[in-house]
């Protein structure tokens, strides 16, 4: 989604506009924009593309300004295109905008007849019209802004600066994150604590519906019904080694990398690593629990496959999952005695979001798994259930997506604990087993060399068909989400067992299938489907482990053998080579792998 950053600063501003712009690049653009008071009047600076093409224009055409905002666009209402770039001038406003107002149409409307003129085809510019009408009747700034946001309908965060107020900046957020930035004798505005990170990092996070006056001393709050208000400053860590590439080419490569630390992290603050036992944070009586309703998309979604798998076996509890964008509009069949758990990395998916609200609003006791402790779904739900794997950068989610299953695993354990399913013994076995997943996951990242050899071949495919069974029919729809997502190449994930009711009709010697399967009670449906499929001259890249190669079929193009581990947690050491296997191929491809076409890292409108 869109990046936004203002800074009403005492130094020059456009440089830091551009390197808290290129902190936002993860969020996934196509065109981006800088503006800043120039001697009393503010002036733009837009481009299509990426930043590079922005500080070209830049270097052409300076701008002497030391308060201004900045903004990456991830186009919905028109084209990527100059036009349409933000930031957007209306009369004496200029702002920019993340999110999506629904009733623009009727106020772009509205404001034509009355005489107004639109340079873009955005919705965003509507909104700069309406504060520079409000403030021609003159109202005070903070009295226009508010008089406008009043009329808008959808998400928005927002900075805007207003000629002849060069102290000024104000911001608000409904739908899309905004933070302050508290900095000495100047102030910032941002999308996230990372776009402030370069010049603070002591950050204050908007609630809904707050709006708030910058000044180069200091800050006003106010709240939905324009009351002033405080929020809680806190210290973030966004220290810069957790941006930096380290010496890996890209996020997604790093990220992968990172995965042994960030689960172990996460798993950290689920279990008691003295006794081996089961400490999930948060008071949910998982005895007296009926069933959890989990929301979600895309890898968050399939995280939440993951725990329905584990959290069913092990718990006998009911779960269902379900993804956001289907679920809030088919009127689903609640009832209070659930609990909600919304899966997500950036605690902003629109989608989820709004299904997150509707059980809340259905009485359902709320949870969310989620990266971003201090996101607009960590600050709605009843419990929070934190993975720590650090910001996730690369689009494509590695880290996040096994942190997030490493804590529906414990979740799974003090269920079945909770309900007298398993005794302590049986619980210090599967924490223990918990524990040991992180080093499992070092060594499957090891095989990446292998990976590489493979990748060549697969970037050749037109299409690749992913199959699992169990719990590896989700890892299957993740292999195929990865490969997809960032090299664009089509890719099916499938369970094993639909083969005959269809896809095998796609299976011929030009479709890499990759077939996901451990040594487990899956194993030998598996192998038998490994035979289907190469009876009909399908290339099979069989990915198993070290027991389960010695019992694999002959014949499969290429065995991928990942380290024995407990079917517990299979789905955490056979991730690594489907995310190695999708990012080396990606990279034979030369795609843009931490930002992925069309894609944003954070789906903030619907
Ligand atoms: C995963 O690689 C994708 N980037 C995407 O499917 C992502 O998982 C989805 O948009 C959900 O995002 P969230 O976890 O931040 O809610």
């Amino acid at each position: 989604m869109c990046g936004i950053i203002g800074i009403v600063g005492n130094q020059p501003v456009a440089e830091r506009l551009i390197e808290s712009l290129k902190r936002l690049e993860y969020r996934g653009y196509d065109s981006a924009g800088v503006a800043g008071f120039v001697g009393g009047r503010v002036e733009r600076r837009r481009a299509q593309g990426k930043i590079k093409a922005l500080e070209a224009v830049l270097e052409a055409e300076p701008l002497a300004a030391t308060t201004g905002i900045g903004h990456t666009r991830w186009a919905t209402h028109g084209a990527p295109n100059v036009k349409n770039a933000h930031p957007h001038t209306g009369g004496r406003v200029t702002l920019v905008h993340n999110g999506i107002i629904e009733n623009f149409a009727e106020l772009k409307a509205e404001l034509i007849a009355a005489g107004r003129v639109f340079q873009s085809d955005t919705d965003t510019e509507v909104i700069a019209h309406l504060i520079d009408a409000e403030l021609a009747t003159g109202l005070a700034p903070l009295d226009a802004f508010k008089a406008t946001l009043d009329r808008l309908t959808g998400a928005y965060a927002l900075a805007v600066l207003i000629e002849g107020e060069e102290d000024l900046i104000l911001g608000a957020r409904r739908g899309s994150p905004l933070v302050v930035g508290e900095g000495q004798g100047e102030m910032f505005l941002g999308s996230d604590a990372l776009a402030v990170g370069p010049f603070t990092n002591r950050v204050v996070y908007l609630d809904e519906g707050d709006y708030v006056a910058l000044g180069h001393d200091g800050y006003r709050i106010f709240d939905t019904s324009g009351a002033r208000v405080e929020r809680a400053v806190r210290v973030v860590p966004t220290s810069s080694v957790m941006l930096e590439k380290g010496n890996y080419r890209h996020f997604m490569e790093k990220e992968i990398h990172d995965q042994p630390e960030g689960c172990q992290r996460t798993i950290a603050a689920y279990v008691d690593t003295l006794n081996a036992t089961a400490a999930v944070p948060g008071d949910v009586d998982f005895a007296a629990l009926e069933r959890i309703q989990i929301v979600a998309c895309g890898t968050s979604y399939i995280a939440g496959v993951v725990g329905k798998y584990l959290i069913e076996q092990l718990a006998d509890l009911p779960v269902d999952v379900e993804i956001a964008s289907e679920f809030r509009y088919r009127t689903p069949a609640l009832r209070p005695g659930s609990l909600v758990i919304a899966m997500s990395q950036s605690g902003e998916t629109a989608d989820t979001l709004a299904a997150l609200r509707y059980c809340k609003a259905k009485g359902m006791k709320s949870a969310v798994v989620v990266n971003a402790q201090e996101s607009t779904m960590a600050r709605e739900v009843d419990v929070v259930w934190p993975i720590h794997c650090g910001a996730e950068i690369g689009v494509a989610s590695t880290k996040a997506f096994t942190a997030q299953v490493s804590v529906m695993i414990a979740l799974a354990i003090a269920a079945a604990k909770a309900r007298g399913r398993i005794d302590d013994a049986e619980e210090q076995r599967l924490v223990k087993v918990l524990l040991e997943a992180p080093r499992l996951i070092a060594e499957a990242i090891g095989l990446e060399d292998a990976i590489k050899d493979i990748a060549a071949d697969v970037a050749k495919a037109r299409d690749v068909l992913y199959l699992g069974r169990g719990p590896m029919s989700a890892l299957a729809l993740e292999g195929a989400l990865k490969l997809k997502e960032i090299s664009y190449i089509h890719a099916e994930g499938y369970a094993a067992g639909e083969l005959k009711h269809g896809p095998i009709a796609l299976v011929d010697d030009q479709t890499p299938i990759v077939i996901l399967a451990p040594y487990d009670a899956w194993f030998e449906k598996s192998a038998s489907n490994m035979s289907e499929v190469m009876a009909r001259g399908g290339q099979v890249i069989f990915v198993t482990d070290t027991e389960g190669v010695k019992h694999a079929p002959e014949g499969a193009k290429v065995v991928v053998t990942a380290p024995a581990s407990d079917p517990l947690v299979s789905t955490l050491v056979m991730s690594a080579p489907i995310q190695l296997l999708a990012y080396h191929v990606a990279v034979v491809k030369g795609a843009d792998v931490d930002q992925p076409r069309n894609l944003a890292k954070s789906v903030t409108v619907e």
